[in-house]
């Protein structure tokens, strides 16, 4: 079965000991505990991949494509949404259902937050659901294959 891949960027894995006002109090590890049970439960298959590096997940987006393994993919770039065309452009060589996500509504913060670079090259952008985010997305992106 093809795969559902969920890219994270710089700071996640800190989730659940960073800002929890802002992130809650959720680890990275819960998150994905959270999307494989609803992964099961629906019918698909995911990977979770965490990088501090730009251009690890540039490497990982290209690998994603040029694969064979994967179906659609779901992105939290966190701060390099807003500061890397490098990331943008590998995304927009990717053909699959793409969904960006942020866990917090990155509208209603500083104004730095709210140019995504990302945005452009997705099908569908969704942020302010906290954690829930990532079950809501994968449930989203079911929705797009079966259309
Ligand atoms: C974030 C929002 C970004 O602005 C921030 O840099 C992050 C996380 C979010 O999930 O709300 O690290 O992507």
């Amino acid at each position: 079965m093809k795969k559902i891949l969920f890219i994270n960027g710089p700071n996640l894995n800190m989730l659940g000991k960073r800002q929890v006002e802002i992130y809650g109090s959720y680890s990275l590890q819960d998150i994905e505990a959270q999307c494989l049970d609803l992964a099961k439960k629906i019918g698909l298959d995911i990977e979770f991949f965490q990088s501090n590096s730009e251009g690890e997940i540039v490497d990982k987006i290209q690998n994603m494509y040029l694969s064979n393994n994967y179906a659609g993919l779901i992105i939290n770039a966190a701060a390099y949404t807003h500061t890397s065309i490098a990331i943008a452009d590998a995304l927009a060589m990717v053909g699959m259902p793409k969904i960006e996500l942020h866990i917090s509504n990155i509208y209603k913060r500083e104004n730095f937050r709210r140019k995504s670079f990302v945005s452009a090259v997705v099908d569908a952008s969704m942020c302010g659901f906290g954690a829930e985010g990532y079950v809501l997305a994968l449930q989203a992106i079911k929705n797009m294959l079966k259309e």
